[in-house]
C-alpha cells in the first residue's frame, strides 16, 4: 500500500548546521535541497499529496533573523520554481512580509494546473489554530457535523494523511496536522532533514506497507 497523502515534519536543520560549525541559516537552505530530493522520490514511489512542515506558528518565538532566513529560502524558491508540481500553502501567511505573500501568489498561480505531486506547504501553520479557526468558520455557516467541519479545516479537499514522516530524532507533533493525524501511522527518524536520502523514503514507505491499520474496528 502506498500512503495517498504524506506528512514531512522537516526537523533537524539547526543542529545539522550547528554541527559542522555553519550558521543555522545554512541548515535551511541545505533543508530546500533535501526537501526537494524527498518530494521526487516521494512522487516517483506513487504518492500523490505531500505536506510539509516548513514553518509553525510557534516558530514565530524564534529569533528575528533566524525566521528571516528560512523566508527568504521559501521566496526564492517560489520565485524560481518551475517544475511540475501543484503547490499550495496553509497557516497564517499574513504574519509574513509582503514580499513572502507575494511569492506565495505567484507560485501557487503558476502551478495551479499542473497534475504532477500536489505539494502542500505548511508556513506559519499550528494545528491548534487551525482547529480553532475552523471552529470559528463552522459557527458561522450554521449547523456543525463532521464532515462540514473538516471543511473548514486548511486541509479540506486533501486526502487522508495516511503517514507523517519526522526527522531530527524528536518524537512529537509539535502542532503538524492535529485532527488529521487521528489516525496516520507515525515514523519518526533520527537522520536530521538535510541528510535525508530518497533510501529514507523508500524506509519510511516500506514500513508504512508493513503496518496494519484498523481505525479501531
Ligand atoms: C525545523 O528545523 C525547521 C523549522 C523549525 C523551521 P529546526 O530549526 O527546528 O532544526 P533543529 O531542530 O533546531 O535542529
Ligand atoms: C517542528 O519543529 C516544526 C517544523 C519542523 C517546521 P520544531 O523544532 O519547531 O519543534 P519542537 O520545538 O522541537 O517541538
Ligand atoms: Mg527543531
Amino acid at each position: 500500500m502506498i500512503p495517498a497523502h504524506v506528512g514531512y515534519i522537516m526537523d533537524g536543520n539547526g543542529r545539522w548546521a550547528e554541527r559542522r560549525g555553519l550558521p543555522r541559516s545554512a541548515g535551511y537552505a541545505e533543508g530546500l535541497k533535501a526537501m526537494l530530493r524527498v518530494l521526487r522520490r516521494t512522487e516517483e514511489r506513487g504518492v500523490r499529496v505531500a505536506t510539509v512542515y516548513a514553518f509553525s506558528s510557534e516558530n514565530f518565538a524564534r529569533p528575528e533573523e533566524e525566521s528571516s532566513a528560512i523566508a527568504d529560502v521559501v521566496e526564492r524558491w517560489n520565485r524560481s520554481y518551475d517544475g511540475g508540481w501543484k503547490v499550495t500553502y496553509m497557516g497564517e501567511l499574513s504574519r509574513f512580509s509582503e514580499r513572502l505573500r507575494e511569492s506565495v501568489a505567484l507560485v501557487v498561480g503558476r502551478t495551479a494546473e499542473n497534475e504532477g505531486l500536489r505539494l502542500n506547504i505548511a508556513l506559519g501553520y499550528g494545528g491548534r489554530e487551525d482547529i480553532v479557526n475552523a471552529a470559528r468558520r463552522a459557527a458561522a455557516k450554521g449547523e456543525i457535523d463532521s464532515a462540514s467541519f473538516e471543511n473548514c479545516l486548511s486541509s479540506a479537499g486533501l486526502p487522508p494523511l495516511d503517514l507523517i514522516v519526522r526527522s531530527g530524532g524528536e518524537k512529537r507533533l509539535s502542532g503538524f496536522m492535529l485532527y488529521e493525524a487521528a489516525y496516520s501511522e507515525l515514523y519518526f527518524t533520527d537522520a536530521l532533514w538535510p541528510d535525508m536520502t530518497e533510501e529514507d523514503v523508500d524506509d519510511a514507505l516500506g514500513e508504512f506497507a508493513r503496518r496494519t491499520r484498523k481505525f479501531g474496528a
